[in-house]
């Protein structure tokens, strides 16, 4: 039985170089992850965690009290340790350069979607955690500048996710294969239970809002169909699956095989899913787990972010699965 903080110590030992700073960050996310876990876990017994919060980020969605809660969660757990520069969130106008002796001098900069799958809080459906992790471009000892966060995922040194759901897990990968771990609540550890995680490279599983549909680009609605059709070779049709909390419907397709669909559409022409705190940390763990992750023809690791929350149409899934849908993006264009 091996812990994630024996894991973090374990891996920290093959890089002779390290000083321990992505470690310490890790040690935030899995107190982050922690404190999150026991307040979702007892949600529906206080006022304090579900419904709305009263305000608006700054893309306009309503803020709920939990995203509000988690994003405080995050601040506050690196901040304590001191081990990052700068942090940039989902729920922030913009991002916070932590200025101080220790900000100033630390090397990472940590961008999160606090709390995935907002719509699902007040209905006990499981929800997430999605954080993102690059070395800084601006000289270490003075604040951290736009350009930290703007950065193309593949620049990423660490990405993952925490998924509260029938049980927590915690996901991660630091550019070495993905590994899993699993939440004991009576001993208060993350446990390795998910070593070297593999992404079928055909899957049986599509999820998309498909209650969208006619909102959708010609080639995902044909796609769309290509997985209700019957085909015994490629064992079609394709179940569908959509919980509306990326985290979980990603966790599930890539333990099972399967592909994840936020397209571009007439309500949102650029896609709802933001490139920094979602699409990059996602495609990053797709790609170390041997499955894919475009804007419905190229990679999401290479594209190069102008805005901090910038929007993309996302596809991410099994190898195969992801190639079809982009040779019928293709086909219409
Ligand atoms: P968030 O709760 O962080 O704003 O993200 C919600 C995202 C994603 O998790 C989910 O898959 C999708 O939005 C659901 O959107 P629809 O309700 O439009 O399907
Ligand atoms: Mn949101
Ligand atoms: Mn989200
Ligand atoms: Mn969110």
């Amino acid at each position: 039985m091996k812990t994630l903080g024996e894991f973090i110590v374990e891996k920290q030992a093959e890089y002779p170089g390290a000083t321990g700073e992505l470690s310490g960050i890790l040690s935030s996310i899995r107190l982050s992850a922690k404190i999150i876990h026991r307040d979702i876990n007892r949600a529906g017994l206080t006022q304090d965690i579900l419904g709305v919060s009263g305000d608006e980020n700054i893309q306009g969605e309503t803020q709920m009290k939990l995203d509000v809660f988690a994003n405080e969660t995050m601040k506050k757990a690196l901040i304590a340790r001191g081990e990052v520069a700068g942090f940039a969130s989902e729920e922030d106008d913009t991002f916070v350069a932590f200025d101080t002796e220790r900000g100033r001098n630390a090397k990472y900069v940590l961008l999160t979607d606090p709390l995935d799958g907002s719509s699902n809080i007040d209905v006990n459906v499981s929800v997430g955690t999605i954080f993102s992790i690059y070395k800084r471009i601006s000289p270490v000892g003075t604040p951290v500048t736009l350009e930290d966060f703007l950065q193309p995922g593949r620049k990423q040194v660490a990405a993952g996710y925490v998924t509260y759901g029938s049980s927590t897990m915690l996901v991660y990968t630091t550019g070495n294969g993905v590994n899993g771990f699993t939440y004991d609540p009576s001993l208060g550890l993350f446990i390795l239970s998910h070593p070297n995680m593999s992404m079928p490279k055909d899957g049986k599983y599509y999820s998309i809002n498909e209650g969208q549909y006619v909102t959708f680009p010609m080639g995902v609605k044909k796609f769309i169909k290509y997985c209700q059709e019957d085909d015994l070779a490629t064992k079609r049709p394709y179940s569908s699956r959509y919980i509306g909390s990326l985290v979980s419907d990603f966790h599930r397709n890539l333990l099972k095989g399967g592909i994840y669909i936020y397209p571009t559409s007439t309500v949102y022409p650029k896609g709802k899913l933001r490139l920094l705190y979602e699409g990059n940390p996602m495609a990053f763990l797709a790609e170390q787990a041997g499955g894919m992750a475009t804007d419905g023809v190229n990679s999401v690791l290479d594209i190069i972010p102008t805005e901090l929350h910038q929007r993309i149409p996302f596809f991410v899934g099994s190898t195969n699965m992801v190639e079809k849908a982009k040779a019928f993006l293709l086909e219409e264009t």
